[in-house]
């Protein structure tokens, strides 16, 4: 009776209505996956030793690959148009539609479905989780009502890695490209300091050949923002976040940060699960296949380090209110 299943999507959820006519997803028929021709690695952005071995790839973003198939980007369009009813803003986003796979079950089987985690996987060159945290499950961008305002400003995301995929054709609109700053965190940040354009050569717009083709990235180290739309068209993208699998990457979720998008008790309950998911998997194999050659020392060792994880989660959440929310502007 104590062994229990973790589920990776909770079974409660916040108080949302759900769309009316949700298709349902099928990856034989939705998918459409290929794979990247080419790669940056974290040292293309001039990251060190010190962030590279905090990580468990260098792969930092890649060239835009086939995600969809086209009766799958129907779908996924369809959806978009429902939850669109649901945007909201931050000082970031004009309109972006945050939860919506408690709202479309579709969308909540496309962002946690298998056969991509493991495509993307075999990409990253390391296992990759759907991330527990459902508000960072399938986020979405819709162009601003004002044509002219940029979708996102430069910034860096609030988890370790995403992928960021046009649902709507961006060949057919003028701007709205995806772009990326080829340079660290740091530096934009000196070049905002001292009021400095960004050099257009340190600018990369990734080509995009159609919808249902994403980017895989480590957001939170890959500065990148959404331009402007200049005519009235329209611009979804599908943000989807992950987790590595590999569980001693030390976990990164800007709490702080995402209390300016969601409901602040929203936050908390899913990042709550979201590391409680993380040291549950940690702790399976102490329960499930103890190693009995082990020092005492050694498991004492072990549960401090588990332990240390719920304490920087604790200081998170109780740190995480009444924090600015970061960007590097337009
Ligand atoms: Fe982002």
């Amino acid at each position: 009776m104590f062994d229990t299943v973790l589920e990776l999507f909770p079974k409660t959820s916040p108080d949302y209505v759900t769309i009316k006519d949700d298709p349902i997803f099928n990856p034989a028929i939705h998918l459409s996956l290929e794979l990247p021709t080419s790669a940056y690695r974290l040292q293309d952005f001039g990251y060190n030793d010190s962030i590279l071995a905090s990580v468990p790839t260098e792969i930092a973003a890649t060239s835009c690959f086939r995600v969809l198939s086209d009766e799958g980007v129907a779908a996924l369009y369809h959806v978009c148009k429902q939850l669109e009813a649901f945007t909201t803003s931050n000082p970031r986003i004009s309109r972006n539609v945050r939860g919506g796979v408690y709202r479309s079950k579709f969308l909540r089987d496309m962002c946690l479905d298998p056969n991509i985690a493991e495509h993307l996987s075999a990409i990253m060159q390391t296992p990759l989780l759907p991330i527990a945290m459902p508000h960072q499950l399938g986020h979405i961008n819709f162009q601003p009502l004002t044509i002219g305002e940029n979708v996102d400003k430069w910034h860096y995301d609030t988890l370790l890695v995403d992928t960021v995929m046009f649902v709507t054709d961006p060949n057919t609109m003028q701007g709205g490209e995806f772009q990326y700053f080829l340079g660290s965190r740091d530096e934009m940040a000196v070049l905002r300091y001292n009021q400095r354009t960004i050099p257009t050569e340190r600018i990369i717009a990734p080509d995009m050949p159609g919808a249902g083709y994403a980017v895989l990235m480590q957001g939170n180290y890959v500065v990148h923002q959404a331009k402007a739309v200049q005519d009235a068209s329209e611009r979804i993208t599908l943000v989807n976040g992950y987790s590595y699998g590999d569980l001693s990457t030390p976990d990164y979720s800007a709490i702080g940060q995402l209390m300016h998008a969601d409901a602040p008790k929203t936050v908390t309950a899913e990042y709550v699960r979201h590391i409680g998911l993380r040291v549950a998997r940690q702790l399976q194999s102490a329960i499930q296949t103890p190693d009995f050659q082990k020092a005492p020392a050694q498991h004492v060792e072990f549960l401090r380090q588990v332990r240390d994880q719920l304490d920087s989660a604790i200081e998170q959440l109780t740190q995480a209110e009444g924090e600015k929310m970061r960007h590097f502007g337009d």
